[in-house]
């Protein structure tokens, strides 16, 4: 967590707790990690849907989204994906502090990144989910065609096939999209929300 001397924060009336009573559920985030197709857009966004049809504040932040803005100046370089994670997870952070469920689908192949993003939102609001997915099946998927190219050698650095992809050791929760239906791993993730924030 980055914080300024000689900037004092500005402490409004209206607190954290205040929204998530008028909301009547908590705030937290659900960091979701996996291959590229493995499914974390799909699954956060069914999921989003599904939470506010209960009436509840929710939103996704979207790798492929927050490059085309807040994030649009970052390569793919190491020192870039720390950065485009870093102001995610500040994002995520006010965002908590507005009451919201936040889902973050981004592909986050490191551990260091995970645990950056577990650092800066904090412990107690943050809840990885991997979205596990053989690389075969993501492959064959290959929603994008990227991985055509990226076995072509004409994308570099492209997880899973030039670039590491680490398991995650601990996660909170593990959705298996190679074995599950789409509608079992939204209903999975959504359940597993719901205990966290409304329980
Ligand atoms: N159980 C499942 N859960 C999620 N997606 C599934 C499942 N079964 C099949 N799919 C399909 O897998 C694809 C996943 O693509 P999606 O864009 O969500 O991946 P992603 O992890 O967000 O990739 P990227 O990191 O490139 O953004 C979709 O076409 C989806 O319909
Ligand atoms: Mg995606």
């Amino acid at each position: 967590m980055c914080s300024r001397k000689n900037i004092q924060m500005f402490r409004g009336e209206v607190s954290r707790g205040d929204r998530e009573s008028l909301n009547a559920h908590r705030a937290a985030v659900f960091w979701f990690t996996g291959l590229s197709g493995s499914g974390k857009s799909t699954i956060a966004h069914g999921v989003e849907k599904r939470l506010f049809d209960r009436s509840m504040r929710a939103y996704v932040f979207d790798g492929d989204n927050v490059r085309h803005g807040l994030c649009g100046d970052l390569s793919f370089s190491p020192a870039a994906r720390t950065e485009n994670i870093r102001r995610i997870a500040e994002v995520c952070r006010l965002f908590i502090e507005n009451g919201t469920v936040c889902m973050c689908a981004f592909i986050s192949p490191l551990e260091k990144y995970r645990q950056m993003a577990r650092e800066i939102v904090g412990e107690a609001d943050f809840y990885e989910v991997f979205v596990s997915c053989s690389l075969e099946v993501c492959e064959e998927r290959d929603e994008k065609g990227y991985y055509k190219l990226a076995r072509e050698g004409k994308i570099k650095n492209y997880t899973g096939i030039s670039a590491p992809y680490e398991i995650p050791e601990n996660p909170d929760l593990i959705v298996e999209t190679d074995k599950e239906s789409l509608e079992e791993s939204v209903a999975r993730v959504e359940e597993f929300i719901l205990a966290k924030v409304t329980s």
